[in-house]
């Protein structure tokens, strides 16, 4: 059974699609959820899915991304994860931290990507006139948004469409990939997948 630990910065939708996705014969489980946000409300939610939970307020380092990361690795060694999923977790990292979980750290960013990578991903869908968007989720590399594509999830734009409006369907569409990408990669197959 591989072990998962999964880093939130908000509300944690994603995260909790991931941990109800692992159950019976899925060969994963939830070890820990994990927010530099002791705010962040996917903490609660986590928790109320029998989820262990840490938080490490990034605002105590002051800056010092460093300092913070090896804050951060103590729960998260201690949960011995084999996989780690970022879940709308909004710090970067470093590249020591990013090398430390090579080829086990996935993403999952709101844009197809290479096109928008970084924020406001919708606004900028909308802003060059694209006729659709989606969600992908990857592999981290040190460099932001860059690692190899696992899968991707497209949907339409439609004509009304408002970052928010956009922002929700792509959102709907994160909850079916990124479950399903996990459920690959924990499996071992690295095949892209395309929804
Ligand atoms: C998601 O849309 C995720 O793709 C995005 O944050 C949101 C988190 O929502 N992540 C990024 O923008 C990463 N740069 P959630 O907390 O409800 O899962």
């Amino acid at each position: 059974m591989k072990r998962v630990a999964i880093l939130i910065s908000g509300g944690g939708s994603n995260m909790a699609r991931l941990v109800e996705s692992m159950t019976g014969a899925h060969p994963a489980r939830p070890v820990l959820v994990a927010s530099n946000d002791p705010a962040a409300a996917g903490l609660d939610r986590a928790a109320a899915l029998g989820v262990p939970t840490a938080a490490v307020d990034h605002r105590d380092f002051r800056g010092d991304r460093a300092a913070f990361e090896a804050a951060l690795l103590a729960p998260l060694l201690a949960a011995r994860p084999d996989i780690i999923c970022l879940a709308g977790f909004m710090r970067i990292l470093t590249p020591g931290f990013v090398h430390r979980f090579a080829g086990r750290m996935l993403n999952i960013h709101p844009s197809l990507l290479p096109r928008y990578t970084g924020l406001q991903t919708h606004a900028r869908a909308l802003a060059a006139g694209d006729g659709e968007a989606g969600c992908t989720v990857h592999l981290v590399t040190p460099v932001l948004d860059v690692g190899p594509i696992l899968g991707q999830a497209r949907v339409p734009v439609l004509p009304d469409d408002t970052p928010d409006t956009l922002a929700a369907r792509v959102l709907a569409a994160e909850h079916r990939l990124y479950p399903a990408v996990l459920r690959r990669f924990a499996e071992g197959d690295r095949a892209r997948l395309d929804l």
